[in-house]
């Protein structure tokens, strides 16, 4: 499966919603969540993310996302179409830390 990392939180771009060709993903307050078992695999969200947060989970260190995007995409809602990204979401591109103050 593929997963949403800590680049998307405050980011939010959407871009990555419109490709997925199964709809398997969720809309917290200030990120998204792939449903690791609805996700087939394809890869194509992971380029359309401008701010590189979508990951292939074989990559090492990322068991605590995969962890995040099974537990959330529970109860989060379905996110199919783009929508405008937050007006500060260039300043919060690339910041560390922001797991712990503004995961939602
Ligand atoms: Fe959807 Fe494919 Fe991305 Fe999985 S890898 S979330 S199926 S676009
Ligand atoms: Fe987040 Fe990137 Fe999608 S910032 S909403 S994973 S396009």
């Amino acid at each position: 499966t593929y997963v949403v990392t800590e680049a998307c939180i405050k980011c939010k771009y959407t871009d990555c919603v419109e490709v997925c060709p199964v709809d398997c993903f969720y809309e917290g307050e200030n990120m998204l969540v792939i449903h690791p078992d609805e996700c087939i695999d394809c890869g194509v969200c992971e380029p359309e993310c401008p701010a590189d947060a979508i990951k292939p989970d074989t990559e090492p260190g990322l068991e605590k996302w995969l962890e995040v995007n099974r537990d959330y995409a529970k109860s989060w809602p379905n996110i199919t179409q783009k929508k405008d990204s937050p007006e500060d979401a260039k300043e919060w591109e690339g910041k560390e830390g922001k797991f712990d103050k503004y995961f939602s």
